[in-house]
């Protein structure tokens, strides 16, 4: 039995493709593992706590030596951090906002990066000075963007922060087994919107041919 967490991170509650793929995504892996169990995470429409000087020096404090204050002050974090430990899946369904993540989804980021708890620093590792400290775990990356050519030599690869941030951030934190389904046009004219969702939601369905 596998324990699915799923994270969105629109803050359109309705009319958001992020969230239809996410959607699409839980009911079929709901019909073909009826017995595994889900934990949803709202990001987009909930106020997710930036970290301020609290929070640094709890994070920062070995654990048996955090006062009471301490304690409070990364007490969310750690049920965030809880969540991702619990899983065995992660399923992200968030849009590009200003060539990035929605500011909620960085919130959240900076929550459950916890050096010695989620992450740690190996410097000298070849390619990333992170060892990451999740073990065993699958991600599903749904992303959506209201424009177009950000893919691999196309003309705004150069601005894509959201595929590659997100992946670096999974790697920090020792998720490498990532699938990702990206959906383009979606403020663009209707057939291009209706297109690209057509074929997002057939590359949802082909995950579990
Ligand atoms: C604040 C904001 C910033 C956005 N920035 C970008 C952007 O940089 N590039 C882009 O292609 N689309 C951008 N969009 C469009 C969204 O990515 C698009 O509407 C997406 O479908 C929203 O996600 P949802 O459908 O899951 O709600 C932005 C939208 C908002 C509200």
């Amino acid at each position: 039995m596998k324990n699915i967490l799923v994270i969105n991170a629109s803050p359109n509650q309705s009319d958001s493709y992020s969230r239809l793929l996410t959607e699409r995504f839980v009911e079929l892996w709901k019909r073909h593992n009826p017995n595994d169990t889900f934990i949803f995470r709202e990001l987009g429409n909930t106020n997710i706590p930036h970290v301020n000087q609290h929070w640094v020096k709890a994070a920062f404090t070995p654990e048996d030596a955090r006062s009471t204050e301490d304690k409070l002050a990364i007490t969310f974090s750690d049920v965030l951090v809880n969540e991702l430990q619990d899983a065995d899946v992660i399923v992200l369904g968030s849009p590009m906002h200003n060539l990035s993540v929605p500011s909620t989804l960085k919130a959240y980021i900076d929550q459950v990066i916890r050096m010695g708890v989620t992450t740690s620093l190996a410097p000298g590792t070849p390619g990333s000075p992170y060892v990451g400290l999740l073990e065993n775990k699958k991600a599903y990356l749904f992303l959506v963007r209201g424009g177009y050519g950000f893919g691999k030599g196309e003309i705004y690869e150069h601005m894509d922060f959201q595929e590659p941030y997100l992946k670096a951030i999974l790697q920090m934190l020792g998720v490498t087994d990532v699938t990702t389904v990206k959906m383009n046009h979606t403020t663009m004219s209707e057939e291009q919107r209706s297109d690209s969702c057509t074929n997002a939601q057939a590359q949802v369905d082909a995950l579990f041919d």
